[in-house]
């Protein structure tokens, strides 16, 4: 990634290169409040001082940096610091490096705003620690309750109660932050785009339209727990074989509808030995598709063939909907007024969720995207070029330029 830093740009790429790599995944692996995550925070709340920022963190752990008086109507920007478990060094980093950098650029033609701005960094966008995309931004809207968040556990059974309290959160005070959301007057969030858009459009740098509709689903696949050795094959009620054709079932359900997703990306085998006949399974479901309608739909489906997939190994499956987010379509006239003052840049939708779709919401939100040339996303294999990030930032930089 050094090559960024040959512009003058991107340098905080490299600088937080080293920080959360999982040497057994590969790529990233950055959770809320775990020690890589509080790292990032630091290494950002130390950036954002070098350029005259005020730092803050709001009540529910997302970090904003001003520059002016906190106020309304502001001009915020900003994305994510927190990875998938395994992840690429773009998906989030890269909208909060590009606007240390764009701020940067402003400072140094000696611009001052005109109205307030604020760079935004958002708690846990990828739900790899509690289960829920977006909570720091559902948090703040309202669209998630503190009851239910307090009471979300991790892989290791902490509460996101116990771990917003660790890290100096106050639990009792997390939940809708109207003050915090009414400063807002515009969000704009730059990301890596996460698809194959701008390599097949030949452009570096677009905004985005819309969302796809989006939401996961625990499933329980219960069995007989048994000996491995003793059981004969034809006595056997495995859930890992009844879960492995219900991975089948999902995918023959959203290949049979055009234009859906659905994905099991994790599954915990219960106890898990290998002498030992699994009792039951828990199988983790994303599903996606571009109207809400269509996503219960392709739900509904997924349910009745998975129902069907158990029962012939003598399973049952039980499904618990983790969390929704309808399809988002971003203001059109915002939209159009930034690709307007960028030269006519494209408009892309997106299957990815975003902060940005989340705020939407609420306030009038866009997004800027940056190709990425190997269309991967949620994987090292993630990339961007020096000269493409660079692109990012001008344009950020533009439209920061403009609306201050
Ligand atoms: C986040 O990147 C998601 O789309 O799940
Ligand atoms: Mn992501
Ligand atoms: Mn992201």
């Amino acid at each position: 990634m050094s090559g960024l830093t040959a512009h003058g740009m991107l340098a905080g790429l490299d600088e937080i290169a080293e920080t959360g790599r999982d040497a057994h995944r590969g790529g990233y692996s950055r959770h809320v409040w775990q020690a890589a995550d509080l790292e990032l925070r630091a290494w950002f709340v130390e950036r954002a001082q070098r350029l005259g920022l005020d730092v803050e963190t709001d009540r529910n752990g997302n970090v904003w940096a001003w520059w002016g008086t906190p106020g309304p109507d502001a001009v915020v920007t900003g994305s994510h610091l927190d990875s998938v478990p395994g992840g690429g060094a773009y998906d989030g980093p890269l909208g909060v490096v590009s606007a240390l950098d764009a701020i940067a650029r402003l400072q140094a033609t000696g611009f001052t705003p005109s109205r307030p701005c604020a760079i935004l960094v958002f708690a846990e966008e990828e739900g790899s620690r509690f289960g829920i995309a977006c909570l720091g931004s559902r948090l703040m809207t309202g669209a998630l309750g503190a009851d239910r968040a307090r009471a979300l556990v991790d892989p290791d059974g902490v509460t996101l109660a116990e771990a917003s309290a660790r890290a100096g959160l106050d639990p009792a005070h997390l939940g809708t932050d109207r003050e915090a959301l009414d400063r807002i007057g515009l969000f704009v969030e730059l990301h890596v785009e996460q698809g194959r858009g701008l390599i097949d459009l030949g452009h570096p740098v677009a905004v985005a339209s819309s969302i796809l509709a989006h939401g996961r689903w625990r499933l329980t696949v219960t069995g007989q727990g048994n000996h491995a050795g003793a059981t004969l094959m034809a006595d056997r009620r495995d859930p890992i074989v009844a879960a492995a054709r219900a991975v089948l079932a999902v995918q023959d359900a959203a290949s049979a509808r055009p234009g859906t997703r659905a994905t099991v990306g994790r599954m915990n085998i219960v106890p898990g030995g290998t002498n030992v006949i699994a009792s039951s399974v828990q199988a983790w479901l994303d599903a996606r598709a571009e109207t809400d309608e269509e996503t219960r739909a392709l739900l509904g489906e997924i349910t009745t063939r998975v129902d069907e997939a158990v029962a012939e190994n003598g399973c049952s499956v039980a499904v618990v909907e983790e969390s929704w987010a309808g399809a988002v379509h971003f203001d059109p006239a915002l939209r159009d007024r930034f690709s307007a003052a960028l030269g006519g840049v494209p408009a892309l939708p997106t299957g990815a969720g975003h902060d940005a779709g989340v705020l939407a919401a609420s306030v009038p939100s866009a997004m800027l995207f940056v190709r990425n040339p190997t269309g991967i996303s949620h994987s090292p294999e993630e990339f961007a070029s020096a000269e493409d990030c660079v692109q990012g930032v001008e344009a950020l930089e533009k439209l920061l330029r403009s609306l201050l």
